[in-house]
């Protein structure tokens, strides 16, 4: 069976764990936590990048970080992981759903201003598949309407917006290193702060609400209880794994990207329209072979697509159940617009396989068989 996903190794992350381990600190906030922060800085150019121990983790601090209060709204799409939402739920605030673009499935930035209200604290644009949300048109409306922009980058690492790496446009930014994610280390995250205002804060609800990073850095000579906080980052162990990855985060992409272009290719020089339709990419966005997907013509159609291959040994999925329509998106959400878009694309989308090492010719010569 060829699977969905398969975690790539680089074969340096045992080496790099075994130094950690030779550095004698296995807890947080050590030696390679630091080179993956700095890493982030340099490559993101986000002036401060901190890792925590999932997105989810650190789109939770992100919520703390505005202030979200309860009864605050955040504007977001439906099309996403529930961690988007449930981050600031858990302060509270109410997520407001509004639909996504047919081309990108990314949060339409014409339906954002009309979900505004007095109580809109944020905006959550969701950078789907490593695609960027049209930036320029959100951060603009957030000036005009006072509002922090947090982008959730869990699949962005690598993509760019107008030459802008996903993560560095917002107040705060979310990376997420889950195994699915292109750059991995199991579980894993980063709180990327652009906003300079947060950083010091941040820094403090990281470390279970303590000064201990100041008291680490010198600055006071004792740490001690100062904001709400919790456990959000995570031990050297994983950073040590993190950094191998990151070394080699250029190769992995492009490799992504190898693959990426080959189905792309492929179903453009052949004539599969009346079956599917293809991912669109702006032409301000540059890409990281993150997810493939295609749409098929109808709903009845994906199940049959996704037998079919499934018998050819060929795992393939789809993803999300629109969060507006869940059950515990009906109880803490409501929708902002319409959510056609939505609901069509959202049950109609499969995902192909899409992993370093992955043979492509394989699923693509087995869609051929069916198709022509
Ligand atoms: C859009 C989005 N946001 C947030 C997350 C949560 O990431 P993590 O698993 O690192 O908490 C995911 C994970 O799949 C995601 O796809």
């Amino acid at each position: 069976m060829i699977p969905f996903n398969k975690p790539y190794l680089t074969g340096q992350e045992v080496n790099r764990i075994s130094e950690a381990h030779q550095l004698g600190q296995l807890s947080g906030d050590g030696h390679f936590t630091s080179l993956c922060s700095q890493w982030l800085e340099k490559n993101i150019g986000s002036p401060c990048a901190l890792l925590t121990h999932s997105c989810t983790a650190a789109l939770e601090m992100a919520a703390i970080l505005v202030d979200i209060k309860p009864g605050d709204e955040i504007i977001m799409p439906s099309y996403t992981f529930v961690s988007s939402a449930n981050a600031f739920v858990l302060r509270g605030g109410i997520p407001v759903f509004v639909d996504i673009r047919k081309d990108t499935l990314n949060i339409d930035e014409a339906l954002i201003e009309d979900a505004i209200t007095s109580r809109t604290k944020a905006i959550l644009p969701v950078h789907y598949a490593g695609v960027a949300c049209e930036m320029d048109s959100i951060m603009s409306i957030a000036k005009k309407h006072n509002l922090f922009v947090i982008e959730d980058a869990a699949q962005g690492i690598m993509s760019s917006y107008k030459g802008k790496p996903l993560g560095s446009i917002g107040d705060l930014g979310c990376l997420s290193f889950h195994e699915t994610k292109n750059i991995i280390s199991g579980e894993g995250g980063a709180l990327l702060i652009n906003n300079k205002d947060f950083i010091e804060r941040a820094e403090m609800i990281r470390e279970k609400g303590t000064d201990r990073k100041q008291f680490v850095r010198g600055e006071v000579d004792k740490y001690s209880w100062q904001d709400i906080g919790s456990s959000f980052l995570p031990g050297e162990t994983v950073a040590a794994f993190l950094f191998a990855q990151l070394e080699e985060a250029s190769n992995i992409t492009n490799q992504r990207l190898k693959i990426w272009y080959h189905y792309h290719e492929f179903f453009n020089s052949q004539n599969f329209s009346e079956f599917f339709s293809l991912p669109i990419v702006p032409e301000v966005c540059s890409i990281n072979g993150h997810i493939y997907y295609l749409l098929v013509k109808e709903n009845a159609e994906r199940e049959n697509f996704i037998k079919y291959m499934h018998d050819n040994k060929i795992h393939c999925i789809f993803h999300y159940i629109p969060l507006h329509n869940s059950k515990a998106g009906k109880k803490f959400g409501r929708i902002g617009s319409d959510m056609e878009i939505t609901e069509d694309l959202s049950s109609r989308i499969v995902r192909l396989p899409l992993w370093v090492g992955l043979n492509p010719e394989n699923i693509t010569q087995a869609i051929n068989k069916k198709y022509f």
